[in-house]
């Protein structure tokens, strides 16, 4: 692969150039590949001077936050800041039932919430450069922002609105800041996505990370149906982790594109020991695709379904029974909202 690793090359050269010996750069990080990938890239071109952003949203999967912390700051070294805004989140989403407004609710608290951690760490830079003796104007703050844009981006913006793009506002973290006052770096913008998880390979990023599946920006609330509150989150991320980790035990993980549980808004009749019950339902969703903009169901061995739909009615509080989506992409979408 002596392509990428010279594009590696010459893009940290121009990172550098672009940057100068003191410019300051600021990233979003998702946990996700491409957010993973350009920010280790920053870190390779001018290390503790990109400061890489997580938020927590309070919709994240089980353990996120915490897993990306360790991912980006221990292991690949990354100066990274994580800000736990769930319950700010949490409180403005707290009954909210509408698709979109789900979306614009924590697409708007996301820019908020950014933009203030991002003023402090400028703040902290120049408390510090003033204490070492080096405030010249203008001079370390940060004037750059890091986007994971990627070459399909770039065209998408340019020359097509996919129907996806109009029916559901879709966008991911980073994209959410272009008007924030810095000037926009980013270094895999003539990249595809196979080209990005080369690269990833290639920057030592672990390969459970590279094949990671997509996560959608309004996470898990996107995933809840009815209206978000925190007991839903609550079962969500329980119902979640039992899927993907029994695919993961399944060795299966690899073979599908994106697999999620679904939490609807209704309940059923079911029955423990002697009791009647009256819980929620949890649709599971796996596809295969290979662009997102069309995708098909996909085939489970029985078994590992039957596996999960028991670990789920047994473990998770609130859920009595478990159904598998056998819709493809079109009629449906990928996600349920
Ligand atoms: P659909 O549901 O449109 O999903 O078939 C196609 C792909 O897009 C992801 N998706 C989103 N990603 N913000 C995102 O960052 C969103 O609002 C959003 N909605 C859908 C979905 O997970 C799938 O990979």
């Amino acid at each position: 692969n002596w392509t990428m690793q010279e594009f590696i090359g010459k893009e940290i050269a121009r990172i550098r150039d672009i940057c100068g010996p003191k410019g300051r750069v600021i990233g979003a990080v998702s946990g996700g590949v491409d957010s993973t990938v350009a920010a280790k890239l920053m870190h390779e071109a001018i290390g503790d001077r990109f400061h890489a952003i997580m938020v927590d949203n309070g919709v994240l999967r089980l353990n996120e936050a915490k897993q990306v912390e360790h991912m980006l700051k221990e292991n690949l070294g990354v100066n990274l800041t994580i800000v736990d805004a769930s319950e700010l989140f949490l409180s403005r989403l707290d009954g909210i039932d509408d698709p979109e407004q789900k979306r614009k609710i924590i697409g708007n608290t996301f820019i908020h919430v950014f933009e203030a951690e991002a003023s402090k760490i400028d703040a902290a830079v120049n408390e510090e450069e003033k204490k070492s003796g080096e405030e010249a104007k203008g001079k370390g703050k940060i004037e750059w922002l890091l986007q994971g844009t990627l070459y399909p981006d770039v065209i998408e913006s340019i020359s097509f609105k996919g129907p996806s793009a109009t029916i559901k506002t879709h966008h991911n973290v980073g994209g959410l800041l272009k008007d924030m006052k810095l000037k926009l770096i980013e270094p895999l913008r003539e990249l595809f996505k196979d080209e990005v998880r080369a690269l990833g390979r290639l920057l030592s990023i672990p390969e459970p990370l590279v094949k990671r599946h997509p996560f959608p920006g309004p996470g898990l609330a996107i995933r809840i149906l009815g209206p978000v509150t925190r007991e839903q989150v609550k079962i969500l991320q329980q119902a979640d982790d039992i899927y993907i980790e029994e695919i993961r035990k399944a060795n299966l993980y690899d073979q599908i594109s994106q697999a999620f549980a679904v939490l609807l808004p209704v309940k059923a009749v079911g029955v423990m020991g002697d009791k009647r019950t009256y819980e929620q339902v949890i649709a599971l969703r796996a596809v295969t695709s290979e662009d997102f903009m069309t995708a098909d169901w996909y085939v489970f061995p029985a078994d590992v379904l039957r596996r999960i739909s028991s670990r789920i009615t047994n473990e998770v509080s609130g859920i009595n029974r478990v159904t598998y989506d056998i819709s493809s992409k079109p009629p449906a979408t990928v996600e349920w909202l």
